[in-house]
């Protein structure tokens, strides 16, 4: 499969080829530009490939109808949106039907670890966002991905979970509980049951290691990937990063 934007030449993808196992956790590396959130919105199926095809259990995704793919995702962009409404819409919104359902809102914010967030709001999720709206409050770049994130974590049963650099304005270490925790619910809670995929994009190879498969993107390839085992076995890039990582945190 292979990508350009359109109205350019430029491939952004070239060649790449994957096999996403259902239930897997599955995350992507690769320096900036390398694709990674192209990857995700191509799976998202927000673009459909330039040339060849993304096969879902054997059918071509670019053959499935739009609004039936999407029903079935879950997560958070990269580029994420400041919806400026009550706390609770803008989390809900992450699945329309329940948007005012406090309960599912209450789990997903949970869900995202971003229960502080709303502690600290004066009206807590009846809180109105933005500060240009009567009685509406500003909140910080982190507070506001955490929001996005719990919109992402709405659906309860997602076939397709990404995640892309939500939590790039976390700590590490909290940025590590939450895909710990992440991870093995789905592994343990028989949601990976259901055949769920999890695309993570994640910079900390300490979270990205956890996955069951990490692909590293090279220059819009796929340079190598596997499990971290394997990578760090073939001691190839994903190796080298990790272990420059990992000194620079000792
Ligand atoms: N909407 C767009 N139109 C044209 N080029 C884009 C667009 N979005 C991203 N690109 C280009 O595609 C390449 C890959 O970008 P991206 O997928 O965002 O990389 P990553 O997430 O790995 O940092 C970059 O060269 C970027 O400039
Ligand atoms: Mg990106």
């Amino acid at each position: 499969m292979s990508f350009a934007y359109p109205g350019t030449e430029r491939l952004v993808l070239e060649d790449v080829s994957l096999d996403l196992p259902a239930g897997a956790v599955v995350a992507i590396v690769g320096e900036n530009g390398a694709g990674k959130s192209t990857l995700v919105k191509l799976l998202c199926k927000l673009y459909v490939p330039t040339s060849g095809t993304i096969l879902v259990d054997g059918v071509d995704l670019a053959r499935l109808p739009s609004d039936g793919w999407r029903a079935r995702l879950a997560g958070a962009f990269q580029d994420f949106f400041r919806f400026e409404l009550s706390a609770r819409q803008s989390v809900g919104l992450g699945d329309v039907p329940r948007v005012d359902d406090v309960p599912a809102v209450r789990t997903a914010v949970d869900r995202a670890g971003a229960t502080d967030v709303v502690e600290r709001l004066a009206a807590g999720l009846d809180t109105q966002l933005g500060p240009a709206w009567p009685d509406g409050v500003e909140v910080s770049f982190g507070q506001w991905q955490k929001l996005a994130l719990a919109r992402g974590f709405m659906r309860d049963e997602p076939l397709l979970l990404v995640l892309d650099e939500p939590t790039a304005a976390l700590d590490p270490q909290t940025e590590h509980a939450l895909f710990q925790r992440y991870g093995a619910a789905l592994r343990d809670g028989g949601a990976g049951a259901n055949g769920r995929i999890s695309v993570l994009v994640s910079h900390r190879f300490s979270t990205v290691r956890m996955a069951d498969r990490i692909v590293v993107l090279d220059g819009a390839r796929v340079a190598e990937s596997g499990s971290h085992d394997e990578l760090m076995a073939a001691g190839g890039t994903y190796a080298e990063l990790y272990r420059i990582q990992a000194a620079a945190y000792r």
